[in-house]
């Protein structure tokens, strides 16, 4: 019989979202009249642009003619699509970059997952806490960590405490780490760092041989002046980190697919023997040899995300996205409860009312107000105590989400 990979036994119950959805589901076959509304997993409620959906469509037609007919397309994505995003989006930051250096791919996931593949098992990670947990678990899932003790934290991982004490930007590790996850504007707690912060991250990496894998996938969520979109904006990024980015929560791709590495060509990692050696050209091979690339369609819309009506567009749905994050983020304050993030990014990040636990709140929430969120806990040991809302629900379930736990709540 063949042997499974035993690592995955260390992970605790089911991924998050899932598990969310498991009890939202127990409650609406119990309570088929309840009118639910969720905030919890980040996903977009509005359609896409329309300038991204006639570049969609034109596509699809291309693909009903002999001479416009796209079969399989550069692994690493098409060129159009790299040029335009390090036009677009980099350049306006003062981040040059080369199109070899872009790597177009079907999601942010996928890609934070991926990237694993071409890091030495023995390498130390350092992971936030509370953390998206898809960096968490894929550490796990690949063998680089013990059993998880009773708390959740896995052996062998170093966890950098998220806090309202540190204001959401943690130290510094006591010890030697090889690899840094920072996601800014932060999952979970919608918190950003300044470029200062970042800079203290990258003259760690760069004195420590360390590598940050930069999670940038909510940076067009950003409102406030001076916040770096990007790791490269700090000197010295580009000879210590990758980034990761998504056209998921940007241009509402989540159910399209569409995400993007940067992994510069000076970024070097050490063979076994000590010798330097290029994490691009490592990336590029393992692109080539494990995956096909976006598909054309998808990268036709992602490109025309780009185009000036195409971001007007898109620009506007972020907007109202980040009006939902303001009407939570006063309507919860004003009923007494204490809140984070929600000014440059899409979600509010909040401390349970009268120290309930995470889950517990997350219980009552969904009981007595119909209102789905996500547990802090469920990010991490730090989260407990603390409580996720997203901001991409539509208008209307947004302001009823919130008078209804002003209701329940409010002082
Ligand atoms: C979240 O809710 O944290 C995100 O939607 C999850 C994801 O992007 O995979």
């Amino acid at each position: 019989m063949a042997r499974i990979n035993d690592h995955y036994l260390k992970l605790k119950a089911g991924y998050l979202f899932p598990e969310i959805g498991r009890r939202v589901r127990e409650f609406t076959s119990a309570n088929p009249e309840a009118k639910v509304i969720r905030l919890g997993i980040g996903d977009v409620t509005q359609p896409l642009a329309p300038a991204v959906l006639n570049a969609f469509r034109s596509a699809i037609d291309d693909l009903a003619t002999e001479d416009r007919f796209a079969g399989y397309g550069p692994e690493q994505g098409y060129d159009w699509l790299s040029q335009v995003i390090i036009d677009k989006s980099y350049k306006p930051l003062g981040v040059e970059l080369k199109a070899n250096e872009v790597f177009i791919s079907d999601g942010s996931k996928c890609d934070c997952a991926n990237i694993l593949d071409i890091f030495a098992l023995d390498n130390i990670v350092a992971i936030g806490d509370p953390v998206y947990p898809v960096y968490n678990d894929t550490n796990v899932m690949v063998g680089r960590t013990g059993e998880a003790d009773e708390k959740g934290y896995y052996k062998g991982i170093v966890y950098m405490p998220f806090t309202a004490e540190n204001n959401f930007v943690p130290e510094l590790p006591s010890e030697k780490v090889d690899i840094i996850y920072l996601c800014y504007p932060n999952n979970p707690t919608g918190t950003v760092a300044t470029k200062e912060q970042l800079k203290v991250w990258v003259d760690y990496a760069l004195a420590n041989d360390a590598i940050i894998f930069f999670d940038a996938a909510y940076e067009a969520f950003i409102t406030t002046p001076g916040i770096p979109h990007s790791i490269y904006e700090v000197e010295g990024a580009k000879q210590c980190s990758i980034e990761f980015r998504s056209f998921s929560k940007t241009a509402g791709f989540t159910g399209v697919r569409c995400g993007l590495v940067v992994v510069p060509e000076e970024l070097m990692g050490t063979t076994a023997s000590g010798e330097k050696y290029s994490l691009n050209k490592l990336w590029n091979r393992r692109t080539t040899t494990k995956f096909n690339g976006a598909s054309y369609p998808v990268q036709k819309a992602a490109a025309a995300v780009y185009s000036d009506e195409g971001w007007m567009q898109v620009k506007a749905t972020i907007d109202y996205y980040m009006e939902n994050a303001r009407i939570i983020r006063e309507g919860l304050t004003a009923a007494g409860i204490t809140c984070y993030g929600g000014v440059d990014a899409p979600y509010i990040w909040l401390q349970t009312p009268e120290g309930m636990s995470s889950w517990d709140f997350f219980d009552k929430l969904l009981n007595e107000c119909h209102v789905v969120g996500t547990p802090g806990s469920g990010f991490g040991p730090s989260g407990e105590g603390y409580f996720r809302l997203s901001a991409f629900g539509d208008r209307e379930n947004v302001e009823t989400a919130v008078q209804r736990i002003k209701a329940k709540w409010g002082k």
